[in-house]
């Protein structure tokens, strides 16, 4: 499979990133975003972020200068009509993502591959209001944040999609030296679906906010387990209140497995406003 131009849509964190990687695979980009402060500051942090590459002689100042030759940050209108793939990294919200699917379809070629970066909605239910040809042609690409730096990259199929494609594209990122896995279009896909477990057994471990048990269990997932971190300074990492809801909504999906159940220790970390990192405050502290 070969990709010459591919559109993102969304550059907020996963956006930018997203688009980053294919720019470093010289592939050409065009960048998408409703808010024009956000698709500036994105392009300025994918510039700043080749110039740093370059200073620590990890690209030569010519491939830094195509890179950013080949990004351009537009709006949906002004789209090559031809892209060989478009990524939407937007909302996690079903109806503006259908939405903007529709609006995909109308510009863009029946070539095109469309795809979702979403962590947690059903690729088939992103694919319900377009034609056959589209759902065939259409699928989950789910990247991990640092776009660029982590290597997984999950590949969901929708109950359409053409079982090639995703083939080719799993093979396509493999050769990338990135890791793509093949996943079926499930709550959570693979890691979000088993990480749910790493928090949910964690906190059904401390049961109340007990910080010397907390530090216990991070420590000893760290120390014994390999874990880089450990489930509750993940947790402050990615927000809490992110982390509740995407707990709730796979345990929903799952029509209320106990396995998902969320814990009410999360809530109430919610409702007192300890969201972690972001709000200095979380299982840990971050003031100091
Ligand atoms: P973000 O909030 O950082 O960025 C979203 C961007 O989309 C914003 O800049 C916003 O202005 C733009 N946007 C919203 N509606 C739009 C529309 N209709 N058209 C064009 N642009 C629009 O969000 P983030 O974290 O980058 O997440 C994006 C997607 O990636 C979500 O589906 C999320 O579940 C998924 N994801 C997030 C990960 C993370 O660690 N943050 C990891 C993997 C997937």
């Amino acid at each position: 499979m070969e990709l010459k131009k591919v559109a993102i849509i969304g550059s907020g964190t996963m956006g930018s990133g997203i688009a980053q990687w294919f720019l470093q695979q010289n592939i050409k980009v065009d960048l998408v975003d409703t808010n024009e402060v956000q698709l500036k500051n994105a392009s300025d942090k994918i510039y700043k972020s080749l110039d740093t590459l370059v200073s620590k002689n990890k690209l030569n100042e010519n491939e830094a200068k195509t890179f950013k030759n080949n990004l351009k940050a537009c709006s949906l209108n002004d789209i090559d009509f031809d892209v060989d793939l478009v990524i939407e990294a937007i909302i996690e919200n079903l109806e503006i993502k259908q939405k903007l699917f529709l609006d995909l379809d109308k510009k863009l070629s029946e070539h095109t591959i469309f795809a979702s970066n979403t962590s947690s909605i059903p690729i088939t239910e992103i694919a319900a209001p377009l034609n056959k040809t589209r759902k065939q042609n259409f699928l989950g690409i789910h990247f991990f944040n640092p776009a660029t730096i982590m290597k997984l990259v999950e590949i969901i199929n929708g109950f359409d999609t053409d079982k090639k494609l995703s083939q080719n594209l799993v093979k396509f990122f493999n050769q990338k030296a990135k890791v793509a896995v093949l996943c079926n279009d499930r709550p959570g896909f693979i890691v979000n679906r088993v990480a749910r477990n790493f928090y949910g057994e964690s906190l059904r471990i401390v049961e109340n906010y007990d910080l010397e048990k907390i530090k216990e269990i991070d420590d000893c997932m760290k120390q014994v387990g390999g874990f880089k971190m450990g489930p509750f300074e993940l947790m402050d990492l990615i927000g809490i209140d992110i982390n509740f809801s995407v707990t709730e909504s796979v345990y929903r999906a799952f029509f209320d497995e106990p396995r998902f159940r969320p814990h009410k220790l999360q809530k109430e970390m919610v409702l007192s406003g300890r969201l972690g990192q972001k709000t200095q405050k979380g299982f840990y502290d971050y003031e100091k």
